[in-house]
């Protein structure tokens, strides 16, 4: 028992280090794949054996299903907020009050202002005890389970000399990457893209199911250290040694001699905000000695030490030239502001987004109105005001369209939601192609060699009007298109026949169904495993699987009820898509699922096809020779030398059968 103790230890602390390397310190150790090799090897001995738990193991990172409660807890330090201008005038002020106050030379810290969620994170004894959240700044929520998905943050610390017990605070973030790529998704399942990095962070640190967290790639920079025991004189020194513990530092913090070179680093940033991986609102400077930082002490709000200085967003104004309007594949109309062209934060703006009909009446926009655009949150442009100084007297009002621009079908806006719809699903062109583009996406049917373009060929030719048409295709279909070879047709082809295989929850996800996204789909194969069985489920039923609310069941009833629906189904199924389930390719997709494995030697408990076949059934690929693409050997007794020596030289893990029996305890 202590043997295996003692290897989980080691696995984990091995998992620590290697997380460590890439996502604090920006150097991978290990490939993705050998590291997903050792946690998986982790996540079934902590299955087969619970008394070891250890609630910061590496496994814990992706989250649980277990509803996050936020117990609220108080702050052992009061967080407090920072003083802030926009003025260089005001920040001189700010400036001469220290000067005045402290009669020294000063030296200050510049950091940037992350645009984000403040989040105070305590350690005990070297490992993450918890985090809260600001609150009121004096007690906030507890919201560790969330934060512990957190790659960049540590869950164990390795280094000499950590104060038993202290706090680290710092902002929580979303990168510009990571936002782009989750409304992406939004978008695609049909939702309302969110509005900021600074909002999704906010809302993602507050969510219920960790594992989504999980998901959504949040960043973490720390800004400062508590603990009871005075331990650093200054906070340079501070940050750099909280980098030694462990801790992932800002690249960008600067210490500054003098005001000149606060007032340059401002400058510099400014310019170069906008090639920043992650949002900024502005520049924090911190008096840098902790003495001085002692001697002027705080308001009843916010230090006297540290101010806050913040960039304009920068806006422009221009003419409207007129609201054209958009439909997606969900039949959800944007108007679109096309505007005379203007420089707006180093790009030329010509069209800006209007969001929906409520914004056209927030701003009550009349026809050649002038108006303001800012950058929403530095990325996509949007209308913020009317300059009404320059409206024309007999200027129209803005009229939001009754009918869709693309079909001409009806508009219809349902209550309780902000966008417009047009409802002739099956007959407007964008829903059509934006539908199919869906349905064949990489997280879809994923059919490559078929992009937007030759679905708009295909659709033009009246060759495909909806997705059980693609199954219908012939190479001959396909070779008079325009930019459509022999290769290419035969890889098209070729790919929808293997998309025939892809597994019920992913085609269920590629229908395209309003509300139904990767993991709803997921969660709804798994208690209803086939379309009948879905088509025949009440929303009362529906709604009792785990997850599933009244929004996803009434959409998942009006698709499934839809005479055409019913019939693309129907085609779908004789063309011999997985429209069912069986759990017993659901449990093949753990433990084994994309490992290739040689066996090797004799062994005591096992036939070797007994063990072909175990692996097999657990989703594991067999192979003869070992390679650099072996996962693992199952090395049983008398292991030939060669293959041993290979093994080492390849650096690939060999399972002893003991290890085996470890691995399968809990699933067999
Ligand atoms: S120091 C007592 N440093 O800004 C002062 N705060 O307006 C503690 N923030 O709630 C804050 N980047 O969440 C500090 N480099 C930085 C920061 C920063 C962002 C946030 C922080 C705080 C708010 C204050």
């Amino acid at each position: 028992m202590d043997k295996i103790k003692a290897e989980i230890e080691q696995l984990r602390e091995t998992l620590h280090q290697h997380n460590k390397a890439y996502y604090v310190d920006a150097k991978p150790s290990i490939s993705d794949f050998e590291f997903d090799q050792l946690l998986k090897k982790l996540e079934s001995l902590e299955k087969t054996y619970p008394e070891f738990n250890d609630p910061n193991s590496p496994t814990q990172r992706v989250g649980s299903d277990q509803s996050n409660a936020f117990e609220t807890v108080a702050h052992q330090f009061p967080m407090l907020s920072l003083g802030n201008t926009y003025s260089k005038e005001e920040l001189q002020a700010f400036f001469e009050r220290v000067n005045k106050s402290l009669e020294e030379p000063v030296e200050y810290v510049c950091e940037l202002k992350y645009d984000g969620v403040a989040i105070s994170l305590t350690y005990e004894n070297g490992a993450f005890k918890r985090a809260v959240t600001r609150g009121d700044g004096t007690k906030g929520d507890d919201v560790s389970a969330n934060v512990k998905t957190i790659s960049s943050i540590p869950l164990k610390l390795y280094a000499n000399k950590i104060p038993s017990s202290f706090e680290v605070r710092g902002e929580i973030i979303m990168t510009k990457a990571a936002f782009m790529a989750y409304n992406k998704q939004r978008i695609a399942e049909g939702l309302e893209p969110t509005k900021n990095p600074r909002n999704t962070a906010a809302g993602t640190v507050k969510l219920k199911d960790s594992r989504e967290v999980a998901k959504r790639e949040l960043d973490c920079f720390l800004y400062s250290v508590h603990s009871e025991q005075s331990m650093f004189e200054s906070h340079w020194m501070a940050l750099q040694e909280i980098g030694n513990w462990g801790f992932k530092l800002s690249p960008y913090s600067q210490k500054c001699k003098n005001t000149k070179e606060v007032f340059d680093f401002i400058d510099h940033w400014e310019k170069e905000k906008l090639n920043l991986p992650f949002e900024i609102d502005g520049i924090v400077i911190k008096v840098n000695s902790y003495e001085q930082q002692e001697q002027l002490g705080f308001t009843a709000k916010a230090p006297r030490w540290a101010i806050s200085y913040k960039y304009e967003t920068e806006q422009q104004s221009t003419k409207l030239l007129s609201v054209t309007y958009q439909v997606g594949r969900t039949g959800a109309v944007t108007p679109v502001a096309n505007l005379e062209p203007v420089e707006l934060a180093g790009t030329t703006v010509k069209r800006a987004s209007l969001h929906n009909a409520d914004q056209i009446a927030l701003h009550d926009l009349h026809e050649n109105d002038v108006v303001f655009v800012e950058k929403g949150g530095e990325i996509i442009p949007k209308v913020v005001g009317v300059d009404l100084s320059h409206r024309e007297s007999n200027a129209k009002p803005i009229q939001f369209i009754h009918s869709c621009p693309e079909c001409g079908g009806e508009l219809i806006r349902k209550e309780g939601e902000a966008a417009h719809y047009c409802i002739n699903e099956s007959a407007c062109p964008p829903q059509i192609k934006g539908k199919i583009e869906h349905f064949i996406s990489r997280k879809a049917m994923d059919i490559e060699g078929m992009g937007p373009e030759t679905i708009d060929l295909l659709y033009q030719q009246g060759l495909v009007r909806n997705i059980a048409d693609l199954y219908d295709l012939t190479k001959e279909n396909l070779l008079p298109l325009e930019r459509i070879g022999e290769k290419s047709a035969e890889n098209i082809i070729a790919g929808i026949e293997v998309s025939k295989q892809i597994e019920f929850p992913r085609v269920l996800y590629a229908l395209g169904i309003r509300f139904v996204g990767e993991t709803v789909a997921k969660k709804l194969a798994k208690a209803k495993p086939s379309i009948d069985s879905l088509m025949q489920s009440s929303k009362e039923e529906l709604v009792e699987i785990d997850e599933i609310g009244e929004r996803i069941a009434e959409s998942l009833i009006e698709f499934l009820n839809d005479e055409e629906n019913q019939s693309v189904i129907q085609r779908l199924k004789e063309s011999g898509l997985q429209l069912e389930w069986t759990v017993e390719e659901e449990n093949s997709e753990q433990l084994f699922s994309n490992q290739r494995i040689v066996i090797s030697g004799v062994f005591q408990d096992f036939e070797r096809k007994e063990l072909k076949e175990l692996i097999e059934r657990l989703g594991g690929n067999l192979s003869s020779s070992i390679s650099a693409k072996t996962s693992f050997i199952l090395a049983g007794e008398n292991m030939g030398p060669a293959k041993l020596e290979k093994a080492k030289k390849l650096g690939v893990r060999l399972c002893s059968e003991e290890e085996f029996k470890q691995m399968i305890a809990g699933i067999e």
